[in-house]
């Protein structure tokens, strides 16, 4: 078991709990849910079949009146008409401040559940049971939530954190593979950006069995780099932009396929690799850390080359970048792996990431 805490500016404080079986140990944590009358689960369709019956179990037994809330799995379900159904719902049950909202699923999930948590009476609190892997490093820490505008992604939103995230490793074993590589470019990233020992490690399994036994340590490996970044900066003033490792290429790739050929860790995993070709051409990157960039995301089954883009729709997309102060922007690249530095970069240097 792993507990790993995360203070932020806003002083909050909650424990990041990750343990295989976790979510059969639920009513273990009588200390924490006690204080609550009332939960309500928000999950989607895929999650609650395998494990929204253990959930709701588990809570029962601690005395709470627990109801559920099931969505439609999809990012289109991030939305605010998602969110006005969600509301009417609570208000049916007649949830108070005082109640609970515990998001169980992946990273749409999350980032609806955290924020109609955040915006109902003005704010009730939340819990996050982080299902995929992407969830489980990235979404589930950190704060953000919110829901999408069309196909502008995370438009509206807010800072808000939940009071705990409990997280069960073995709930991967049904996730789908697509949504397991999808999550990888994310470890990968942390790898690139703080920690060459992960990123060896990763490098040295040779079989997704011998991965998924890992995820324990992987997970919490993961979720400290973030901790720490979000910690010394919680509105991505800073530090915190190196999180952003391969997403401002990343971010382009994805809409300008409109979100369909593309994965996001697809999409950043090809980033993170292009960003790292210009500064390893600018001898800032060691080569080799690029070599062994290529054969890791090979290796997870992740993309690196630059689709075929017309420029002009590419300066579109790049142009709405919400990271531009002026015609400056800031991006994190890394001298090797491990390290990561922000550095700025003119527009026109931005645009030559794309030929
Ligand atoms: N808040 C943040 O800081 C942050 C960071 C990164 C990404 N995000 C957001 O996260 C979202 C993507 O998250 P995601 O990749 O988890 O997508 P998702 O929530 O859509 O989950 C992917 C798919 O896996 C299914 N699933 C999840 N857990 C499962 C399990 N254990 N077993 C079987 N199926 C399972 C879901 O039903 C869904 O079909 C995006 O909306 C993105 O904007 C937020």
């Amino acid at each position: 078991m792993k507990e790993i805490i995360c203070k932020t500016e806003s002083k909050s404080k909650y424990s990041i709990i990750i343990q295989n079986g976790l979510l059969d140990k639920l009513s273990t944590l009588t200390n924490f849910f006690s204080k609550y009358k009332n939960v309500v689960i928000i999950t989607d369709k895929n999650v609650a079949k395998y494990y929204l019956t253990k959930v709701k179990r588990q809570l029962r037994k601690i005395g709470l009146d627990v109801y559920a809330i099931i969505i439609s799995s999809g990012e289109s379900s991030k939305s605010l008409a998602e969110a006005e159904e969600i509301y009417y719902k609570l208000q049916d049950i007649g949830i108070t401040r005082t109640d609970l909202i515990v998001a169980l699923g992946g990273g749409v999930v999350g980032d609806l559940a955290g924020f109609v948590a955040a915006t109902y009476l003005r704010g009730i609190d939340f819990v996050q049971i982080p299902t995929s892997l992407l969830a489980m490093v990235d979404s589930s820490v950190g704060g953000k939530v919110g829901v999408d505008l069309g196909y502008a992604k995370n438009v509206i939103g807010s800072f808000y954190q939940p009071k705990m995230v409990l997280t069960d490793p073995t709930c991967l074993s049904t996730l789908e593979d697509k949504f397991l590589v999808d999550g990888m470019a994310e470890v990968i990233k942390y790898g690139c950006i703080s920690s060459s020992k992960l990123f060896l490690r990763l490098m040295s399994f040779q079989y997704q069995e011998d991965l998924l036994e890992d995820m324990e340590e992987i997970i919490a490996k993961c979720v400290t780099i973030k901790r720490n970044v979000v910690e010394s900066d919680e509105k991505e003033a800073g530090i915190r932009r190196i999180l952003n490792f391969g997403h401002t290429i990343g971010h382009v790739i994805e809409s300008y396929f409109k979100f369909r050929r593309y994965t996001h860790g697809e999409a950043v995993a090809i980033g993170m690799y292009q960003i790292t070709k210009m500064s390893t051409r600018e001898g800032i990157t060691n080569p080799k850390a690029l070599e062994n960039l290529r054969y890791i995301l090979e290796t997870y089954g992740l993309p690196w080359e630059l689709p075929e883009m017309e420029m002009k729709r590419v300066v579109e997309i790049l142009s709405k970048d919400k990271k531009f102060e002026g015609d400056t922007l800031n991006v994190c690249i890394i001298p090797k792996i491990g390290k990561s530095e922000i550095v700025k970069i003119q527009k026109e240097q931005a645009i030559q990431l794309f030929k």
